[in-house]
């Protein structure tokens, strides 16, 4: 492994600020809280961190919209706080990356203020303009809210275009001023030594022309579009001249495209590329669940499909989704460890977000005023419209909701557990007096000491990091099973990803072999032709002789 691709053996920790550790107590996590806790992360056994946008916000969708990039918005901190935080990291060797949001600023950013005053400002063209009426948008296009991608400006009489919310409007990347800007912000960031970026929504940032026929997608127009491989080739070249590492949020990058976008020998443009399709949901609305074998499918395909030079980034949980172990898991310590081991051991840099590696689960939600979502209020009045009652109207907005992820980080069994000494900005999970670090610190057999052990093993044994893949039990609904093999070891991951006991056949090429347990969360279980498996089993197993 160069020092170049470093990435490859290492595992990340998402760190939510805003949820992570509050040190003032206002009740907003912050800068000072992350270094706060260092020692705890370095003790996990991570990396890296990916830290979620700490730029100045108005906060229309907590810091992905960006008003200015270069300075730091004031409830985190400031700019000094976060080179104390580099460097402290970099000392105890964790690494730093940052998000880089670029397909949109914030409505608030001086180039829309100074873009909205008029067709003959110099920043007009910083954005996508385009003349309308009230009654008539350029195209009828939707945001990933559903409504209109446009909206209306009337003093110009003209429309300006997002495919997020109106207070974030697209930065013009056909734009060489745009670019430039964006480059020269990159090297600001990456002069100060951070360690790399997550780049959000980034296949977004080239659209279709403003007459093309949407058929069945509603954002085809703008998920890698043709044209995007010059802009995502000057991005390249300035990662290239740092050592750093890249990871993208590229929805619309096709599994068999991501080889394109991640090999180095294809002129890749990053890293890697967190995929959006392996949520496969299955069942009613509000209660959905990940469906374990869409899961598998999708996981295995990628799997393959970057196996020749490409490279994957795993995860399961993030500030946008819901608790996997309310999700996938049963909310047990045993489904969180299955879902763990399963994942981690894939092939790609794995990434852990905050509170996932306790085993934390949904929040229940009872009433719209707990949830910070855009619009919930709203959301829940057109629920109830449609006939359901309040009950059943929360259930649906808030299962799938990210505000699930974005709850306090639950450190101990004290007050607001021990997150804050203020009042928390979101509500705090009534389980944290039996899910938190410290508690979990002290048992041996917790969901945290359970990852601690995954990390090191992951780590340690090379077959992890650069062995083969191959899925067996390819088409079982529930079991998720995996060889992993290098030049010197080899590797059996098999998991039942499911509340009912499964009995599987495993192939010959399997009971052939001995096998010894490495990490299990059922010490009974053993290799054999008919193998049964008590709910959410797993064991890894490593090949002898
Ligand atoms: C990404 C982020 C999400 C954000 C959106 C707009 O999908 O993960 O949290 O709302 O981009 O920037
Ligand atoms: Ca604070």
């Amino acid at each position: 492994m160069t020092s170049k691709t470093w990435w490859k053996n290492a595992v990340g920790y998402q760190v939510y600020p805003r949820s992570f550790k509050d040190s003032n107590g206002d009740g907003i996590g912050d800068i000072r809280g992350i270094i706060e806790k260092l020692p705890y992360l370095k003790d996990l056994g991570i990396d890296f961190i990916w830290i979620n946008p700490i730029y100045k916000s108005p906060n229309v969708d907590n810091g992905y919209d960006i008003s200015d990039y270069e300075s730091i918005e004031p409830e985190f901190g400031d700019l000094n706080e976060f080179k104390e935080l580099l460097q402290k990291a970099h000392k105890i060797g964790i690494k730093v990356i940052l998000d880089l949001v670029v397909n949109h600023t914030s409505d608030q950013h001086p180039w829309f203020i100074e873009s909205k005053k008029g067709k003959n400002n110099p920043y007009r063209d910083y954005y996508l303009w385009a003349d309308a009426s009230p009654d008539k948008m350029p195209n009828d296009w939707k945001s990933f809210s559903g409504h209109s991608a446009w909206t209306y400006d009337k003093k110009s009489g003209q429309a300006y275009f997002h495919v997020f919310a109106a207070e974030q409007p697209d930065l013009n990347w056909k734009n060489p001023k745009v670019r430039k800007a964006i480059y020269k912000m990159i090297r600001w960031w990456l002069d100060l030594e951070i360690d790399g970026f997550r780049m959000d929504a980034i296949s977004h940032i080239q659209k279709e022309p403003w007459d093309f026929k949407i058929k069945d997608n509603p954002w085809a127009p703008f998920m890698n579009v043709k044209g995007i491989d010059k802009y995502m080739s000057e991005l390249r070249d300035i990662f290239n001249e740092y050592s750093v590492m890249t990871v993208g949020e590229a929805s619309g990058v096709t599994s068999r495209k991501a080889i394109n976008w991640t090999d180095p020998k294809r002129d890749g443009y990053i890293n890697m590329i967190f995929e959006l399709e392996q949520n496969v949901q299955e069942g009613q609305l509000g209660e959905q669940r990940i469906d374990p074998l869409g899961f598998k499918k999708v996981l295995a395909r990628w799997q393959r499909d970057l196996a020749d030079g490409g490279w994957n980034a795993l995860y399961v949980e993030n500030h946008d989704n819901p608790r996997i172990n309310t999700v996938l898991g049963n909310e047990t310590a045993q489904s969180a460890k299955a879902i763990a081991a399963t994942y981690m051991l894939l092939c790609g840099t794995p990434f852990v977000y905050q509170g996932q590696e306790l085993g934390m689960t949904n929040y229940p939600f009872t009433k719209p005023e707990q949830m910070d979502g855009l619009n919930t209020k709203k959301r829940f009045e057109e629920i109830i419209k449609q006939g359901h009652d309040p009950k059943e109207a929360m259930k649906i907005m808030s299962h799938w909701s990210r505000d699930n992820a974005r709850t306090p980080m639950q450190w101990s069994s004290e007050i607001n557990a021990g997150f804050s000494k203020g009042d928390p900005w979101l509500a705090i999970n009534d389980n944290y007096k039996k899910i938190n670090v410290e508690k979990e610190l002290q048992d041996s057999h917790s969901i945290l000491n359970f990852y601690k052990k995954l990390i090191a093993l992951r780590k340690n044994e090379s077959a992890f990091t650069d062995g083969d893949f191959e899925l067996i039990l390819d088409n079982d609904p529930n079991v998720f099973a995996y060889l992993r093999k290098n030049s010197e070891q080899e590797y059996l991951v098999i998991s039942n990803l499911s509340d009912g006991k499964r009995t599987v056949t495993l192939p010959r090429k399997v009971v052939q072999n001995v096998w010894r347990t490495k990490l299990t969360n059922d010490n009974t279980l053993k290799i054999s032709k008919n193998m049964t498996l008590q709910p959410y089993a797993v064991t890894v197993m490593e090949k002898i002789n």
